[in-house]
C-alpha cells in the first residue's frame, strides 16, 4: 500500500515561489480519501508504525473553532485525521441540510495550513449504503432536553454517524467542541456504552473577539444580525454575574427578555444545568453551566458558559 497509495491520493506539496529563492515546500497537503475501507487501512498502517491517531469529525465550512480541535489532535497524537461530512440523518425536516454551507476546497486549504494529515470526504452512500437500516438511539434523559427537545431525532442522527465514523477511523482520541456541549455529553455516553474506540476529548469554545462563538451557521447572519449576535454571550456573562445576588428564575426570565429586546427572534431555551450530568439546576447552581439556543434570522445560535 504505502508509497503508491500515497501518490495516488496525495495532493502535491504546495510551494511558495519567491524570485531568487529555491522553491520551498510549504505545508504538505493532507491525504484525501473517500472510501471508509481506505481510511481504516491508512490508519492501521500508521498505527503499525507506532503512531497515535487523533480524529476530528466535522461537517465542513471550517473555522478557527474546528482548527482548535485539529491543533489539539496534533498536540496529543502523531497524526490528525479530519472528516468532512454533512450528515443528512441529523437534520430534521425543514432544517438547513440542503443549504448548509459546503466549501470543501477552502476547508482543505485551511486544514493544510494546520498540519492535518488525512481528510476523509465520504459521499452519503459511503456512510449510508443501499440497505442501511441501523439507528443508534440515545436515552431520552439526555436527548429529550436542551437542543434535543427542539430537534426531534437530531441526536440519534449524530449518534449513528459518530458510531460509524469512530468505528471506521478507530482513533486513539477524538476531539469535540464544548460549543455543542450536549452533543459532547451524548458522545461521551455513546462511546462508553458501545465501547467505541478512542478517548473522547472536549475542547473549550473558540470565540470571535466580540464574544460570538464561532459557528459554520454564523454565515447565515446578515450584517445587522451579526452586530446583534454578540449579545448572546454577553447575556450569559450577565447571568453569571446576576446570579450572585438574585434567584435563577428571576435572572433567567430577565435574560430572555434582554435577548428578545436586542433583536433575537426567539429563545428555544435558556437554562442552568449541571456541567457533568446536565441535570436542571433551579436553586443551587454549584457545578452549573448556563445553556442557550436562540434564533437570529435564519441562524439558530448556541452558546454555554460555566458559572
Ligand atoms: P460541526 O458543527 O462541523 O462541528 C464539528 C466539531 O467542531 C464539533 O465537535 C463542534 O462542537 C466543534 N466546534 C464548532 N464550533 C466550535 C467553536 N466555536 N469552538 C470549539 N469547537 C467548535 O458537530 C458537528 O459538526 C456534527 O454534529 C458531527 C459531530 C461532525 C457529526 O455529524
Amino acid at each position: 500500500m504505502g508509497h503508491d497509495f500515497r501518490c495516488t491520493f496525495a495532493r502535491v506539496l504546495s510551494y511558495s515561489f519567491a524570485p531568487n529563492k529555491p522553491l520551498m515546500p510549504m505545508n504538505p497537503s493532507p491525504l484525501l480519501l473517500r472510501e471508509p475501507d481506505r481510511i481504516t487501512e491508512m490508519v492501521a498502517e500508521w498505527r503499525a508504525q507506532g503512531q497515535r491517531i487523533g480524529f476530528v469529525p466535522t461537517m465542513g465550512a471550517l473555522h478557527e473553532g474546528h482548527m482548535a480541535l485539529v491543533e489539539e489532535a496534533r498536540k496529543h497524537c502523531d497524526k490528525a485525521v479530519v472528516s468532512i461530512f454533512v450528515n443528512p440523518t441529523q437534520f430534521g425536516e425543514g432544517e438547513d441540510y440542503t443549504r448548509y454551507p459546503r466549501m470543501v476546497d477552502r476547508d482543505i486549504d485551511l486544514l493544510s495550513r494546520h498540519g492535518c494529515d488525512l481528510v476523509w470526504l465520504p459521499d452519503v452512500h459511503h456512510i449510508y449504503p443501499d440497505g442501511f437500516s441501523t439507528k443508534v438511539s440515545i436515552g431520552n434523559e439526555i436527548t429529550g432536553i436542551l437542543c434535543g427537545r427542539h430537534r426531534a431525532g437530531h441526536f440519534d442522527g449524530v449518534a449513528t454517524v459518530v458510531s460509524i465514523l469512530l468505528n471506521t477511523v478507530r482513533p486513539d482520541a477524538s476531539f469535540f467542541g464544548e460549543k455543542d456541549y450536549q452533543q459532547l455529553h451524548i458522545i461521551r455516553r455513546l462511546a462508553a456504552d458501545l465501547h467505541l474506540p478512542g478517548k473522547v476529548c472536549g475542547i473549550p469554545i473558540v470565540r470571535e473577539a466580540d464574544g460570538l462563538a464561532l459557528s459554520s451557521r454564523n454565515q447565515y447572519l446578515t450584517p445587522q444580525e451579526r452586530a446583534v449576535a454578540p449579545a448572546l454571550y454577553a447575556t450569559l456573562k450577565w447571568v453569571r454575574t446576576e446570579l450572585e445576588n438574585r434567584s435563577c428564575a428571576e435572572v433567567l426570565e430577565e435574560a430572555q427578555n434582554r435577548l428578545l429586546r436586542v433583536g433575537f427572534d426567539a429563545v428555544d431555551y435558556l437554562e442552568i444545568r449541571h456541567g457533568d450530568t446536565l441535570a436542571l439546576l433551579e436553586e443551587n447552581v454549584a457545578g452549573g453551566r448556563v445553556f442557550v439556543a436562540a434564533w437570529l434570522g435564519k441562524a439558530r445560535l448556541l452558546d454555554n458558559l460555566e458559572l
